[in-house]
């Protein structure tokens, strides 16, 4: 078998509607399934996928593909990856399957990144490690945690990993420019040294901490390159993504020391950002491990604002997270350390909606001792209560305030009411239709389209387009179809989910294919609509020409010329009627 008939055969033995709904629940309505699309912001299921036709399509985000894709997409997984993962899910063996690699520029940033990681590993073990091991005893970081986090140390010396990486043949420059050297000289001397993965694992950065005390920065992340941003690496992400799926959340803390400790006590669904805050990219890859999110920041001032700036920005995403608020001194790392396990999961267990922690820190620091201040304070819970979308939590956080401050219930009721009645009556003042545009096509594109469709459903149509040479508008058309045919011709059949698969690599024409795919049309036509497809096409065609001819009337200065290109342009109007 060659790779193709591989590929097909893994793809068909996996069935497009088991392999998502392991991952994402789906409904069956009609003769296809619906579930919530994973690849945008929703709580809608507008993902449909299709058993009969072994792909899935988003209505609103329009992602779609095959199997291969869905799973290439939703685990940020390579084509390679994903066909071994499903070959062993069915027990398909890959024996003749050849991996064509893919090389980018990048795997030798790649292969450098793995070196200098391995180098620091080693130096820990050395005379000259003694120090870094000697603080990591005494933080408590064990020697199969330094593995498991792949743990260095840099030397002293100020050239050893540049003059090691030379030697193998790196320039200068290109190790200036991946944040590894700077001149001829290192970046990291004399600190614990942390290697950053991208979200799919790969070493593409690293964090030097200080051991001693010294005035410099405790830590040191390797400069900003193409490969890591800040604003998008989550630390930890590609542990978390499987953990987060067993654990049904994922918590985000502040540091990596945090994250390192929670996973000495078997809590690995955890991620953290550089020690900046959190950004939307950030916001929409951690969406994707789960719903149930659990911010665990330090307990200082900072902690609390950074949890009110990244509850808001999740609330603006759509999503309420929960909350756990540590003691002034505590970050998870030291609370761990001093209380253990249990107490941790207790934390965990007890967290609290977001809304809920802002409406408590709304009391910090104040006292209500004039009548004005306590109103204020009212008013304000009462906002952040108003946003809250759920009948009983309202109910108990009024019931907290009547309470509190000796107001009757129905007092406190009736302004509420007010505010949320005003609230609406706002919000349907301000949303105004959104035209949603869908893109708009032509009827030429459209009937090519149509044509694709069902070449790729009906064979006996890809031999009626090329036994009638019909040329399709536009060059992405052309190629499209000029790709069902060399595959129909070369596999003998075609169906939408294998010529996925077979397109895929081919980038550009995939997302016309998605377009081809997005529509969905009746499963038979007649032989009278294909023809009008036909017809449609073969008129933009003769438009084209007599347009093309015109445009050298224009241009020619040679009257006998001009004649003979406006005779053509008769004969082909004649032609035309003749014809059809
Ligand atoms: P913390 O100071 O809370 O770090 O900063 P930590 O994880 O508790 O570290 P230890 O326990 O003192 O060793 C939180 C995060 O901010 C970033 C790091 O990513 C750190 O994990 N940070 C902090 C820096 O990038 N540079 C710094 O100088 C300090
Ligand atoms: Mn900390």
């Amino acid at each position: 078998m060659n790779n193709q008939d591989i590929i097909n055969e893994v793809r068909r033995h996996n069935d497009i509607v088991d392999v998502i709904s392991e991952k994402i629940p789906l409904e069956k309505r009609g003769k296809n399934y619906f579930g919530v699309c994973p690849f945008h912001d929703d709580t809608n299921p507008s993902m449909s996928v299709s058993r009969e036709k072994q792909i899935y399509t988003c209505f609103s985000c329009h992602a779609t593909g095959n199997v291969f894709t869905f799973l290439m997409n939703y685990e940020h997984k390579e084509f390679n990856q994903v066909l071994s993962d499903l070959a062993s899910r069915v027990g398909i063996t890959l024996k003749g399957y050849k991996t064509k690699k893919i090389s980018t520029k990048y795997d030798e940033w790649y292969k450098i990144y793995n070196l200098a990681n391995k180098y620091y590993q080693n130096n820990l073990l050395t005379k000259e490690g003694e120090s870094a091991r000697e603080y990591l005893k005494n933080r408590n970081i064990d020697e199969l945690t330094i593995k498991e986090f792949e743990i260095g140390y840099s030397l002293k010396n100020r050239d050893d990993l540049t003059r090691l990486l030379t030697t193998k043949g790196y320039s200068i420059d290109l190790l200036n420019k991946i944040g590894l050297s700077s001149e001829n000289h290192d970046i990291y001397n004399s600190r614990l040294m942390f290697p950053l993965h991208d979200l799919n694992g790969k070493v593409i950065g690293f964090s030097g901490r200080i051991i001693t005390n010294s005035k410099q920065n405790k830590y040191l992340n390797t400069k900003e390159t193409e490969l890591f941003k800040k604003g998008k690496l989550l630390y930890h992400y590609h542990i978390a993504r499987d953990e987060a799926r067993v654990k049904k959340s994922v918590i985000i803390m502040e540091g990596f020391m945090d994250i390192i400790r929670a996973s000495t006590i078997g809590i690995k669904n955890t991620v953290a950002t550089m020690g900046t805050a959190l950004t939307k990219d950030h916001i929409k890859e951690i969406k994707r491990l789960s719903n149930n999110i659990i911010l665990c920041f330090d307990g200082d001032e900072a902690g609390v604002k950074a949890t009110l700036t990244a509850g808001e920005l999740f609330k603006s995403e759509g999503i309420e997270v929960k909350v756990i608020m540590l003691k002034e001194d505590d970050d998870p790392d030291t609370y761990i350390l001093k209380n253990g396990k249990e107490a941790f999961q207790g934390l965990l267990n007890n967290a609290i909606y977001y809304s809920d922690f802002k409406i408590k820190n709304l009391s910090r620091n104040r006292n209500f001792t004039s009548s004005e201040e306590k109103s204020n304070y009212i008013h304000e819970v009462l906002e952040e209560a108003s946003k809250i979308n759920d009948s009983i939590r309202t109910e108990i956080i009024l019931k907290d305030l009547a309470k509190k401050f000796e107001i009757g219930y129905n007092t406190l009721e009736k302004s509420f009411k007010e505010l949320v009645n005003t609230k609406e009556i706002k919000k349907e003042v301000n949303t105004t239709p959104k035209n949603v545009q869908p893109k708009k096509k032509d009827k030429y594109q459209k009937a090519s389209l149509n044509i694709i469709y069902y070449m790729l459903n009906k064979q006996d149509i890809i031999d009626m387009v090329e036994s009638e040479h019909l040329v399709f508008p536009t060059e992405d058309l052309r190629a499209l179809e000029s790709e069902i045919v060399y595959f129909y011709h070369k596999y003998g059949f075609i169906n939408e989910a294998d010529f996925y698969t077979y397109l895929t690599p081919k980038g550009e024409l995939l997302n016309l294919l998605n377009d081809v795919l997005e529509m969905d049309l009746k499963t038979s036509l007649t032989k009278e609509e294909l023809l009008d497809y036909f017809k449609v096409i073969r008129e933009y065609n003769l438009k084209k020409t007599i347009a093309n001819l015109e445009e050298k009337i224009k241009n020619e200065s040679d009257p006998l010329r001009q004649v003979k290109y406006a005779e053509e342009i008769r004969k082909l109007r004649i032609g035309d009627v003749l014809k059809w």
